[in-house]
């Protein structure tokens, strides 16, 4: 076994999952704003702070994807971020791209960067103890899109990532997002998700990137939410299983979804689905950023200062993805 083929494992076996809690400044202002509460750096590390210092940590969640300011950032109790996270058995992670931006010649649509000095950035981000990474590529569903353009530079860029991440031993979190805004239906998902898994794959190959040491990190196959189309639970997982048991290699490990706007009970369900239905080899777990964090800022907000109820909101809600991780959750479970 590869030492990146180990840390993957670590991070996504036995029902553990991935909290990403790596927004942006930006992003995590907007969601800061939504509950009234100033986004300072100090306001963003409390709530962070709190999380990582919950009981599920240690059963539930095998990594940690965080910002830059994060990483860089100590906690109000002296330890350092990286190393609160350590200290509960769970792997730090980091966001390395630097963001979506309009794609030159498809004006609609985005190429995400960050490939410049992005040698030099892992080797700080490896020293401040991170062991894996993360680049989201952002695809949007419609008649002309996503276009083979944004597709082959997205699979380029997350492949020259990918090869770099892995020769400073860390492992890549490969993240193709088609986004569920639009009105497609799911059968338009599958197939252009299919498509982007495909073609990124085809470049991680290319570029000589050890399967067995990443983690892919997709969108479900979902109707857009603008879609007259309603589809199952059942459906989702159905759907879900057959593309990336077509599209994925057999040697990639494991598979941590996204929930990409997703209620936290519709993605703990299709995940509990998807993993009740699991007819392939790969580990199907979760890296929620909202399903994950939503309740808990929610609480938080009403009094910045209770940790306990925002800790033991975080808890159950990481619980449930553990058992569905493991297709052992049940609706039920939710009101215990
Ligand atoms: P969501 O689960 O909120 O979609 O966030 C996951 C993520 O990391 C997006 O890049």
């Amino acid at each position: 076994m590869s030492e990146l083929n180990k840390i993957a494992l670590k991070i996504i076996s036995n029902g553990k999952g991935i909290l990403a809690a790596d927004e942006s400044n930006g992003t995590m202002t907007k969601r800061l704003k939504a509950v009234n509460v100033n986004s300072t750096a100090e306001n963003r590390l409390l709530f962070r702070e709190i999380l990582l210092s919950s009981e599920c940590m240690k059963d539930c969640i095998g990594g940690v994807i965080l910002y830059d300011e994060t990483i860089n950032q100590t906690t109000s109790f002296g330890k350092s971020i990286p190393d609160l996270i350590s200290s509960s058995g769970a792997v730090p992670g980091i966001k390395v791209d630097t963001g979506a931006k309009v794609l030159a010649n498809s004006s609609e649509e985005k190429i995400t960067e960050g490939l410049d000095n992005l040698r030099d950035r892992l080797k700080k981000y490896y020293q401040l103890g991170a062991r894996f990474t993360k680049w989201r590529g952002v695809f949007t569903i419609s008649d002309n899109y996503p276009t083979k353009l944004a597709i082959n530079s997205n699979a380029h860029a997350l492949a020259r990532y990918s090869a770099l991440v892995q020769e400073s031993g860390m492992v890549p979190i490969v993240e193709p997002e088609l986004l569920m805004d639009g009105e497609h239906t799911s059968d338009v998902c599958f197939s252009k998700t299919s498509e982007v898994i495909q073609k990124c794959f085809e470049e991680l190959i290319l570029h000589k990137v050890d399967l067995s040491g990443v983690i892919l990190k997709p969108n479900m196959i979902l109707s857009g939410n603008q879609s007259k189309e309603k589809i199952s639970s059942q459906e989702v997982s159905k759907k879900t299983l057959e593309c990336l048991k077509n599209s994925v290699p057999s040697e990639v490990p494991g598979i941590a979804f996204l929930s990409g706007g997703q209620s936290e009970l519709e993605a703990t369900e299709n995940l509990d689905l998807i993993n009740k239905n699991n007819n392939t080899n790969f580990i199907m777990t979760y890296s929620f950023g909202r399903a994950l964090q939503q309740s808990a800022l929610k609480l938080w907000s009403k009094n910045i200062k209770d940790l306990k109820t925002t800790q033991r909101t975080f808890n159950h809600r990481a619980k449930m993805c553990t058992l569905a991780a493991q297709g052992k959750w049940a609706n039920e479970l939710e009101n215990k």
